[in-house]
């Protein structure tokens, strides 16, 4: 899990450094967990002291899963290039996992809270297309979702769970990073289905730094989705 816990992430708790380059891990046999790190600084500029790192503890056996993915790595980057979009911004990472965007959003200035299925005891459970009611709590003016459109079965829970929440904060965007095998003319379907619009949509190698892109693999894509009605 995250270096940190709970619903409202307290941004003062994230382990910092200002060190650039890619992720860097060390794997504990005993405890099948390890930590990476992620370097998040102004063009790799070791020397210019603006920027952080944030350390993640994953469980690598196969039965936790918890790993940083590489849809998180892609998203949390674009978070950290867009920062000035998310201070003091009320933003809910969806399907969070081991949270990297949601912290780096948070160490950017957002109030970040973040949720996963309520059977992941670690943050605030939000299961998609259920209506549990930290959902009625909530009102974001972004929602992050990394590699949270993986499973087809879910994807019209996962809208319903996103669209209640835009609509429950005018102007509210939902940012997400996705496999491109995930298709995106069926993305395109259930945001006409659901009454969204996709405003900007980019190949996530793009806007990663070459130390990241090498962590990557397979084609990302990363969505603004807003609905159709959006309110700037
Ligand atoms: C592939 S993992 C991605 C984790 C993390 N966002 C990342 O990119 O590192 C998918 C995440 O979605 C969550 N998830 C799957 N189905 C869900 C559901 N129905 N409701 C809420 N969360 C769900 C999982 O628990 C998991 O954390």
């Amino acid at each position: 899990m995250a270096n940190g816990e709970g619903d409202q992430y307290d941004s003062s708790r994230i382990a910092s450094s200002t060190i650039a380059g890619s992720a860097t891990s060390a794997v504990s046999d005993e405890t099948m967990t390890r930590i990476s790190r992620h370097y998040f600084t102004n063009d790799n500029d070791r020397s210019s002291g603006d920027g952080f790192s944030v350390d993640i503890i994953e469980n690598i056996q196969e039965e936790y899963g918890m790993f940083v993915w590489p849809c998180a790595i892609a998203l949390a980057e674009y978070v950290w290039q867009q920062r000035s979009r998310f201070s003091s911004k009320s933003v809910v990472e969806l399907g969070a996992g081991t949270s990297l965007p949601g912290l780096v959003a948070a160490k950017v200035g957002a109030n970040v809270t973040l949720t996963d299925d309520s059977k992941n005891p670690e943050v605030l459970g939000l299961t998609w297309g259920e209506w549990d009611p930290p959902l009625f709590s909530l009102s974001p003016d972004f929602l992050l979702g990394a590699d949270v459109l993986y499973d087809n079965s879910d994807f019209d829970d996962l809208f319903a769970t996103a669209t209640f929440l835009m609509k429950n904060c005018p102007g509210c965007v939902f940012i997400t990073a996705y496999h491109a095998r995930s298709g995106h003319h069926l993305i395109e379907y259930l945001m006409s289905k659901w009454g969204c619009k996709c405003t900007r949509l980019l190949d996530a190698f793009s806007t990663v730094p070459p130390t990241k892109a090498s962590n990557l693999h397979g084609s990302i894509q990363l969505a603004e989705i807003v609905l159709n009605d959006h309110i700037t």
